[in-house]
């Protein structure tokens, strides 16, 4: 089989020697990569580097190999356009349709899913033009995740990094294998929650469970790559931060109550698949508990924690908002998930079996999606990601 084409686009931001990274992985991952830079962004790294890497010519204008097209073929065979960094000024040409380069030229003759990756100082980012730029790239059905917060160039702190390599890597490899050119996640909000919540006794010890937050990590980055803002709610998970997605971290459940009403106010869904503690101790030692000689120890007493996604779907924030609750169940798994649903009030129920092996902290899932409307999904056993998928497809349906 032919190798997956992929031209990966990099504009003049200081952030193109991280493109070399995201270069490196789509090649060892079985990708054929054509490097198409700007001439500003050869200012940062050499064509040599980009040539190197990707085993392919590199060149900046349309006037390089005039005899086989490249202006026009390099786009046409493309399965996937990525530009990253892409610049305020790339963002605007491409919004304008300028072809005054090799790269502003292959964007206009893809037809295959186009992803940018802007990365910029926060000022440029929020300004008034870049954001109706980004918006136009959207409303035409481009993937424009959203640049991270952090370390800028200099000594500079904001809005406008970007994304870690790794996980822009995961936005690509998710368009292309959805391969569809419009996104049907565009411009919707959706809130994520993940991870468990620790309830905690004195400083050192909380009670806990053992839900990683993957599942809910790979429904926050399959969102983003259908084109979503997507908040994600982190109870205690440890996980690199999914590209585009706007990261909440939280401890406890009464955290996680407070950050998903509040995200929620404006959202289009929310999916629910944190282990949120159901009780939490009724009191909090605020020194370290010590263990007392000859005496056996206090009985915890536990009192109840808020249920969210019971508040969230009794009380929806906004008309239509479709609300998507997990049921984790150890035992008569369809007949406590139909009960669950009923009780919760939500649109749908993901249930899946948990155990010791099962589940928590693996790669893999298998699940039974349960709709209020007395559907029945069952999603086989594979990776977390395709679980995700599916759970976005039956949001959409419900979303129109
Ligand atoms: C050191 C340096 C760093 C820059 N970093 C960025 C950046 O991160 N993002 C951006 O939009 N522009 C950045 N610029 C400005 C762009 O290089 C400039 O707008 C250029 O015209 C972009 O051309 P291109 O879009 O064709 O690559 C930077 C310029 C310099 C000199």
């Amino acid at each position: 089989m032919d190798k997956p084409k992929v031209v990966l686009g990099v504009s003049g931001g200081i952030a193109a020697y991280k493109a070399c990274e995201l270069l490196r992985r789509l090649t060892e991952s079985g990708h054929d990569v054509r490097v198409v830079p700007t001439a500003s962004a050869l200012h940062f790294v050499g064509a040599a580097t980009w040539s190197a890497l990707s085993g392919n010519p590199v060149s900046t204008e349309v006037w390089d190999d005039v005899h086989e097209v490249p202006h026009v073929r390099i786009g046409q065979h493309a399965d996937l356009v990525i530009v990253a960094p892409a610049t305020a000024d790339t963002l605007a040409k491409a919004a304008h349709g300028l072809a005054d380069d090799l790269l502003t030229n292959t964007l206009l003759t893809a037809r295959c899913p186009v992803v940018f990756a802007p990365a910029m100082h926060t000022e440029m980012w929020e300004h008034p033009a870049t954001q109706e730029n980004v918006a136009t790239l959207r409303r035409r059905g481009a993937v424009v995740i959203e640049p991270a917060v952090g370390r800028l160039t200099g000594v500079d702190t904001g809005k406008g990094r970007l994304p870690e390599p790794a996980e822009i890597f995961e936005v690509c490899r998710r368009v292309l294998a959805r391969g569809v050119t419009e996104p049907d996640l565009n411009g919707r909000h959706v809130v994520v929650s993940a991870g468990g919540t620790r309830e905690p006794l004195d400083p050192v010890r909380f009670l806990g469970n053992r839900s990683s937050g993957k599942q809910g990590y790979a429904l926050a980055r399959t969102a983003a790559a259908r084109g979503a803002r997507v908040t994600l709610i982190a109870a205690n998970t440890g996980l690199p931060d999914p590209a585009g997605v706007d990261v909440v971290p939280v401890g406890t459940a009464v955290q996680m109550r407070e950050a998903v009403l509040k995200a929620a106010a404006d959202a289009g869904a929310v999916v629910m698949a944190a282990a949120v503690a159901d009780f939490r101790p009724a009191t909090y030692a605020s020194g370290k508990i010590k263990k007392q000689d000859a005496q056996d120890p206090d009985p915890i007493v536990l009192v109840r924690n808020p249920d969210i996604l019971a508040e969230i779907s009794a009380d929806r924030a906004r008309p239509g908002q479709v609300i998507v609750g997990f049921a984790a169940e150890t035992d008569d798994v369809l007949a406590n998930g139909r009960k669950k649903l009923q009780r919760k009030g939500c649109d749908l129920l993901v249930v899946n079996e948990v155990g010791e092996r099962k589940t928590f902290g693996s790669e893999e899932n298998e699940a039974l999606v349960l709709g209020a409307d007395g559907s029945e999904t069952p999603v086989p056993h594979g990776p977390k990601e395709a679980l995700a998928e599916t759970v976005w497809d039956l949001v959409v349906k419900r979303l129109r």
